[in-house]
């Protein structure tokens, strides 16, 4: 329910329109007085009338009903109360009636969102790095589909490049089946880390290696197996990440499907006079743009990471004639986007105004900096794997009797991984902290979940909600009504700024309200309306928490 748009609706200001009504209507800082305020002396110039005097004016004319239970004049302003019981009466029945579709919306009908994400590289592990891609991702890919747009997953592969060429020559040198098979992408990633140890002693291992690379490009039969196998080991370990967090592609065209598909691109940019040649290389030149140039060739004939985007960027529109591509990757490639964008935008394609990167900061552990090259980067699943060991602990020392303690264990390690990168606004730099993470104080998963987990105890020892006639409403309660209101608009700001944030810290703030609501109002004790006001209250809240963590990929116990 927009209240704004609604008072503003019933509002006859001279002068104005309904529009600048509402965005004149301010939260006053203190709920005792009204939910929502008329400044009215911002209206004394235009009206030349003193402010109380106008807000009296708009009181009298104001219709009161069951959405707008009050109006009052006071200094000046012009303070409307909500019909509590009202509201709490309508959000309750409408929580209780969508149940998990409760705050979806199909605004997005017909609209295709293509989400570029997790886009891992073959053969390397999954670290630490990769994590806000991948859930940051996974939380829009769901808030889409949860306002009702058709949402294309792309999980566009690193499968491309002389990294490759250097494996199978470490793996020719150094390497044996049995123990890349027992050893999977560790094991590869030991090969990957042994070659640039070596190569450093030894530099036409580097020859070696884009030869290799050459000779998979080519065809060459012996080299492609090879390079399967290392996808396949890949995409296997990957998979059981993605299983972990929820997470889920529609197409997992990578770099290497774009190989035959660039020529045109080349061939347009020429037709188009926007390619010329600089030291051998073919480049589109970006300087009016104040942007180093965008290389499309280099000067061996050899593509780039943004002339196979650019195929890409084309291939999407082709195919799924998307409203929106979005590409969630890390800030560090800022350039890159705003390069291809503005090239695309060159050649005319008007849909290069669709194309958005999403970028985000770091996340790194609170143990130091990792690298791929050197090997002392810390795997995504060993960072899971222990939040989850901890989990077990503390659940071992608060509650040793749980019956699935595993079970909890999983989803509270795991849920707090997730949000550890959802909390914070995505352009921040974050340092994962294992203890910060699984607070149960803090603005933490773990705090709602264990939110849930009482507010679910609480319904199983009341037993049937009685049908009830909604109270006068406590300030608590109120509050908390309000705050399940409006859980549709934190998912439309998720969508609006691309950020999963917003769903994050709605839940957190929904918690803490449940919770003084929990502190300060007794709710077995009590009888008749009350109690079954309370009851279903708690109930809707559990809902609503679970539609929140559903979109971000978390899952919640129902005891801790
Ligand atoms: N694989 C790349 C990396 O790890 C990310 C790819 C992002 N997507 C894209 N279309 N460029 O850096």
């Amino acid at each position: 329910m927009d209240y704004k748009a609604y008072i503003a609706e019933h509002l006859n200001v001279e002068g104005l329109t309904k529009e600048e009504v509402a965005d004149m209507i301010a939260l006053p800082p203190n709920t005792e007085m009204g939910d929502y305020a008329l400044p009215c002396f911002r209206l004394a110039k235009v009206m030349r009338k003193a402010p109380q005097a106008i807000a009296e004016g708009l009181k009298h004319a104001y219709p009161v009903d069951d959405v707008i239970g009050e109006v009052s004049a006071v200094n000046g302003y012009l303070n409307f109360k909500v019909n509590r019981r009202g509201l709490a009466s309508h959000v309750l029945s409408e929580i209780e009636a969508q149940g998990e579709k409760y705050g979806s919306s199909d605004e997005g009908k017909g609209k295709t969102v293509c989400i570029d994400y997790s886009s891992v590289n073959i053969a390397k592990p999954f670290h630490i790095g990769h994590l806000s891609t991948t859930v940051i991702g996974g939380a829009l890919y769901r808030a889409y589909r949860f306002f009702g747009y058709n949402a294309v997953g792309i999980n566009h592969l690193g499968d491309y490049g002389t990294q490759f060429g250097k494996l199978i020559s470490a793996y020719r040198h150094w390497g044996n089946k049995e123990e890349i098979e027992a050893g999977g992408i560790r094991a590869i990633n030991d090969l990957y880390v042994r070659f640039h140890r070596e190569a450093e002693q030894n530099p036409e291992l580097e020859d070696e290696a884009r030869g290799y690379f050459k000779l998979i490009e080519s065809g060459d039969k012996e080299c492609n197996d090879l390079f399967n196998w290392f996808k396949d080991l890949t995409m296997k370990y990957v998979e059981e990440i993605y299983k972990k967090l929820d997470i889920r592609f529609d197409s997992y065209a990578g770099e290497r499907f774009y190989t035959d598909k660039m020529e045109p691109v080349i061939e347009e940019l020429r037709e188009k006079g926007l390619l010329i040649e600089s030291q051998g290389a073919q480049i589109v030149d970006l300087e009016a743009y104040h942007m180093p140039p965008c290389i499309i060739l280099r000067s061996d004939g050899a593509s780039l990471y943004a002339t196979r985007d650019m195929a890409a960027a084309i291939y999407r529109k082709q195919t799924y004639d998307f409203y929106k591509c979005l590409y969630v990757v890390a800030y560090q490639q800022n350039l890159h986007f705003k390069q291809f964008f503005k090239v695309l935008e060159l050649m005319g394609k008007e849909w290069a105004k669709d194309l958005v990167h999403v970028a985000y900061g770091m996340v790194s552990l609170e143990e130091g900096a990792m690298s791929t090259r050197k090997g002392n980067m810390v795997f995504l699943e060993d960072v899971i794997n222990r939040c989850v060991e901890k989990a077990y602990a503390i659940i071992e020392e608060k509650n040793a009797s749980l019956e699935n303690k595993e079970e909890v264990a999983n989803l509270v390690g795991t849920g707090a991984v997730i949000f550890s990168a959802l909390y914070n606004n995505k352009i921040k730099d974050i340092v994962f902290s294992y203890d910060k993470v699984l607070s149960f104080e803090g603005e933490t998963s773990v705090y709602v979940q264990y939110t849930c987990a009482r507010a679910n105890s609480v319904l199983l020892r009341a037993g049937e909600i009685a049908s009830f006639e909604v109270p006068e409403l406590t300030m608590e309660e109120f509050e908390l009504v309000k705050a399940l209101a409006s859980f549709k608009n934190a998912v439309a700001d998720c969508l609006d700024k691309y950020e999963p944030c917003y769903i994050a810290r709605y839940a957190v703030d929904v918690a803490q309200k449940f919770n003084k609501f929990y502190f300060d109002c007794k709710i077995l004790n009590e009888t008749g309306d009350v109690r079954n006001f309370r009851l279903a209250l708690t109930k809707a809240t559990l809902q609503v928490l679970k539609n929140a963590f559903a979109l971000l990929g978390i899952g919640i116990p129902e005891r801790m």
